[in-house]
C-alpha cells in the first residue's frame, strides 16, 4: 500500500523515563516532550495528514502527584499560547476530546479561546485527548442512545455502527474518525484506554524511542513503515 494515513493517533509516552535516565525530575521530560509536539504537528501538516489526535492526558493520569499535573497544565497553556499564530497560518483546526470540564478553569478558558480562534482551519484537524478514556466515551455514547430510545426518537433496531459513532467524541471528524495509524512511543505495547472503537482496524507502530526523542526523522520512519502495510479489513 502506498497511501499516507488519513488519521494518525499518537500515544506520547516516555517523558518520565527520559528525564529519569538523565537524573532530572519528571517534568523535564514533559518540557522536552512539548517541543516534540510542535515538530510533529508541523510535519503532519506538511505531509498532508488530515487528522492528528494526540493523547496528552488519560482519565487514569489523574492519579499522578499534584505537582506533576500542575506542570502539565502549565505546559499545555504555554504550547497553545505560543503556537496559535502558526497553527492559524497553516489552516490547523484545534479540537479537544475527553472530560475537558475537569481541567483547571484557566486552562479550559485558554483552550476554548484557541479553538475559537482556529475554527476556520480546514487543512489539519489537530485534536488533544485530555482527561480522555475510551471506555467512558463508549459508555457515554451508549447512554445517549438509550436516552433516544426511551424518548422514542430511535428504535432499538435503528442502533447501527453509524448511529453509535455519531455519539463518540470524534464524530466531528466524520469518516476520518477511523484511526488508520496508531503510534505509541517508548516501547510499551498497549493501548491504555485510547480510541478503542476508532482504532478497530488501525495499523500499529511501537517505536522504541521515548517521546522526547521522537524526532521528525523518527516520525517519517513510522510513516514509511505504515506505507508497507497491507490492510485487508477482513478481505483477502
Ligand atoms: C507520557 O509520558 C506523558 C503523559 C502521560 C502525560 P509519561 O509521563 O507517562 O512517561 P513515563 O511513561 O513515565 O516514562
Ligand atoms: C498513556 O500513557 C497516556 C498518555 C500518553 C497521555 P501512560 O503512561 O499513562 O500509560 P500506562 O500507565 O503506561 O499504561
Ligand atoms: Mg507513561
Amino acid at each position: 500500500m502506498n497511501q499516507s494515513p488519513r488519521h494518525v493517533a499518537i500515544i506520547m509516552d516516555g517523558n518520565g523515563r527520559w528525564a529519569k535516565a538523565r537524573g532530572y525530575p519528571r517534568f523535564y521530560g514533559h518540557i522536552r516532550g512539548t517541543t516534540r509536539v510542535r515538530e510533529i504537528v508541523r510535519e503532519a501538516h506538511r505531509v498532508g495528514i488530515q487528522a492528528l489526535t494526540l493523547y496528552a492526558f488519560s482519565t487514569e493520569n489523574w492519579k499522578r502527584p499534584a505537582e506533576e499535573l500542575t506542570v502539565l497544565w502549565k505546559l499545555l497553556r504555554k504550547y497553545i499560547r505560543r503556537e496559535v499564530i502558526e497553527l492559524k497560518r497553516n489552516g490547523v483546526r484545534l479540537h479537544m476530546i475527553g472530560e475537558i470540564n475537569r481541567l483547571p478553569q484557566d486552562a479550559q478558558r485558554e483552550l476554548r479561546a484557541a479553538m475559537e480562534e482556529l475554527k476556520d482551519g480546514t487543512k489539519l484537524h489537530l485534536t488533544f485527548a485530555l482527561s480522555y478514556g475510551a471506555r467512558t466515551e463508549i459508555i457515554e455514547a451508549a447512554k445517549a442512545l438509550a436516552n433516544e430510545c426511551v424518548q422514542g426518537k430511535l428504535t432499538v433496531d435503528q442502533i447501527t455502527e453509524q448511529e453509535f459513532e455519531k455519539h463518540l467524541s470524534t464524530s466531528f471528524l466524520g469518516e476520518s474518525a477511523e484511526v488508520d495509524f496508531m503510534i505509541r512511543t517508548s516501547g510499551e505495547k498497549r493501548i491504555s484506554n485510547y480510541l478503542l472503537w476508532q482504532s478497530s482496524y488501525a495499523e500499529f507502530d511501537f517505536p522504541e524511542v521515548l517521546w522526547p526523542d521522537y524526532s521528525v526523522e523518527e516520525f517519517r520512519k513510522s510513516l514509511e513503515n505504515f506505507k508497507n502495510r497491507q490492510r485487508r479489513f477482513g478481505g483477502i
